[in-house]
């Protein structure tokens, strides 16, 4: 990464399987990015296991979401694309990080508070060190900009926090991250209750819509979805459940909302569901198709692992042996 351009971060978690909400609020423009910047995007299993996951689960999920992100149209030659688990610097920096921050900050996290409520069970110290261990993977590629959604803004001033306060103490040290503004990734909201988010670890399984359901399974999810009991297919507040539909079928085919309401204006929600629903399986047909011829190709997926794995322990090692000497830590001896 010896040029000029800016460097990008993400992460997801695989802890589950990645939904249509994930794609077009995130993957669907993370691949828009690949040659103005220089991006790393992270399969965050570190930070899955702060709630319980099922081993074997977890890694297929892993693999499925690295093949995913491909399928999606990230170039893993372009972009680093890796496991978490694999570059050890993140678990060492985020140690190190979590010597400088406090817990009163890390206490008024709102998705803290919400998880440790959700998994009353499991309040581990993963759980509430979290936004550390996020801030590690963001600073140890000194990283200049984070697309993230609403609900991880915290967590990025989190991060930019630590960073400030740490380069106030040892000189700069870390590049502060800024958020990336973009073209607005979609807010995708479930199909049964619209006035939540879709998400990947949604118990029900009407409400969300995987990236590689099956066209039929597509289309009666959308057949399904809660909508009102008008008739008109316009984009109002008190219309979630068909305000969400036109975001659907605006971020899948560009239409604005106006062109969306004028072509179904002689049309009921029946006929808007089965456009909308043609709509996603044409979007992800060739995703899924790539997705397959993927599976097939280990020895191709293992190249890849490999080589974005050194990449990004390369650019980790730089940061992190960096920090290890401002702190004291002794020199290694070779
Ligand atoms: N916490 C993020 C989420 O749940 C995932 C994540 C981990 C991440 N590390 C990151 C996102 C660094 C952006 C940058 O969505």
């Amino acid at each position: 990464m010896g040029d000029d351009k800016k460097t990008i971060f993400s992460g997801m978690q695989p802890s589950g399987f990645i939904t249509l909400g994930n794609y077009l609020g995130a993957l669907k423009n993370w691949t828009l990015l690949q040659d103005e910047y220089n991006c790393l995007y992270c399969i965050v299993d570190l930070h899955a296991i702060t709630v319980r996951q099922d081993p074997a689960a977890l890694r297929k999920q892993s693999r499925d979401l690295l093949m995913q992100y491909i399928a999606a149209g990230l170039d893993p030659e372009k972009n680093i694309i890796y496991y978490q688990s694999h570059v050890s610097g993140h678990a060492e920096l985020g140690w190190i990080l979590n010597c400088f921050t406090y817990m009163g900050e890390l206490s008024r996290m709102t998705q803290f508070k919400e998880k440790s409520q959700k998994h009353a069970e499991n309040i581990n110290a993963g759980l509430f060190t979290y936004p550390v261990l996020m801030a590690a993977d963001i600073l140890l590629y000194q990283t200049d900009l984070v697309p993230v959604g609403d609900d991880q803004r915290q967590h990025l001033e989190m991060a930019r926090d630590i960073a400030i306060r740490f380069n106030n103490i040892y000189g700069d040290v870390f590049k502060v991250p800024e958020a990336y503004i973009g073209k607005a990734g979609a807010r995708i909201m479930a199909l049964q209750d619209p006035e939540k988010k879709m998400s990947k670890s949604d118990e029900n399984k009407n409400n969300t819509i995987l990236l590689l359901d099956e066209p039929n399974v597509i289309m009666n999810k959308i057949k399904r979805s809660v909508t009102d009991s008008g008739n008109e297919i316009v984009y109002r507040d008190d219309k979630p459940g068909i305000k969400n539909l036109m975001n659907i079928y605006s971020a899948v085919t560009g239409k604005t909302n106006d062109a969306i309401s004028e072509e179904f204006a002689n049309s009921g929600y029946g006929d808007f569901k089965v456009a909308v629903g043609e709509a996603v399986v044409a979007e992800l047909e060739p995703l899924q198709q790539k997705f397959k011829e993927l599976s097939k190709d280990k020895k191709y997926i293992d190249q890849i692992i490999k080589d974005n794995t050194a990449k990004a322990n390369y650019l980790a090692s730089k940061t992190l042996s960096k920090v290890q000497k401002k702190v004291g830590f002794p020199p290694k001896v070779r």
